[in-house]
């Protein structure tokens, strides 16, 4: 189905509202940080969301934490490194709930060392989690998507996929990758409705920041014009935009939040 004429927006009730409502949202890593501000605002928005963790205990408790202020939102397990518990998990979950609009690519995690150290299964969990896991998702939700002739597919990369880091070639590696993943999937499915861009976060006050010496945190911040870490919000604050409406005609780029670090 097309835009029914006089309504550009494409959503099914025309107007504006809070901006995604009917919507259905998967936000991969939801339980804490940064996920989890997303899926907050994203419910905030009038979307309905499925938010993700490694366990299901863990899922659900985020989830139930979330709909305290209203809204649907449910917690699955679902280790995004298994490309076939993605696509079973997620076949199961649109069966059930309809198709996924919005895909939010936020799960990853850190294992780092110089490259002289660093071992193949650190490699390996890294890309396999921050880069496999997004071509995971996004090939499990692009059928629905092109279905609704509408989706969003939204991926948490980071200021240091184009910059490099020492002591997180894996990290970095999976990071830039995951940018050229969304270029490609922008090109593919831009004449379906689908755009597909990464909100590249700078430092963000998270557990995963929490983790790095204070030595590091203090240099990093001499490095930061607004001499200080973003918060989650932040990050969250970008990524509602790119699934809005407003955001329908930007496709395959990269959105710096990180207070002024790179530019
Ligand atoms: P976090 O460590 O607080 O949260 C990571 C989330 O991912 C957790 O919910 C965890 O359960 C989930 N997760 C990890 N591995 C998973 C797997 N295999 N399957 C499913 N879920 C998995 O990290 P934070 O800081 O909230 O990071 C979120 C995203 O933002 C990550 O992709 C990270 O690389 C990125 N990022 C973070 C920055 C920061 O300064 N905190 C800076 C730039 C990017």
């Amino acid at each position: 189905m097309s835009h029914p004429a006089g309504n550009p927006s494409g959503h099914p009730s025309g107007r504006a509202g809070r901006g995604l409502e009917g919507r259905l949202a998967l936000v991969t890593g939801g339980t804490r940080g940064i996920g989890n501000a997303i899926a907050r605002r994203l419910l905030e928005a009038g979307a309905r969301v499925v938010i993700t963790g490694r366990d299901s205990a863990g899922a659900e408790k985020a989830a139930q934490e979330l709909v305290q202020s209203g809204g649907e939102c449910r917690g699955v397990a679902l280790d995004v490194s298994r490309f076939d518990d993605v696509q079973e998990t997620v076949k199961g979950l649109e069966k059930e709930l309809g198709p996924f609009a919005i895909l939010v690519n936020n799960a990853g995690i850190t294992r780092d060392d110089v490259v002289m150290r660093m071992k193949e299964e650190d490699w390996d969990a890294v890309l396999s989690t921050n880069l496999k896991g997004s071509f995971a998702c996004a090939k499990a939700v692009i059928r629905g998507m092109m279905k609704q002739r509408w989706g969003r597919i939204i991926s948490v990369t980071s200021i240091v996929g184009g910059m490099g880091n020492i002591g997180q070639a894996n990290y970095v590696a999976a990071k830039a990758g995951a940018e050229g993943l969304t270029r490609t999937l922008a090109r593919e499915y831009a004449s379906r409705g689908i755009t597909a861009n990464a909100v590249a976060p700078g430092f963000i006050d998270t557990d995963m920041t929490r983790a790095m010496e204070e030595a590091a945190r203090a240099r990093l911040m001499g490095q930061i014009p607004m001499e200080r870490f973003g918060q989650p919000e932040d990050v969250a604050g970008a990524v509602v935009f790119l699934a809005s409406d407003e955001a329908a005609y930007i496709t395959g780029q990269v959105l710096h939040v990180n207070g002024g670090m790179l530019m």
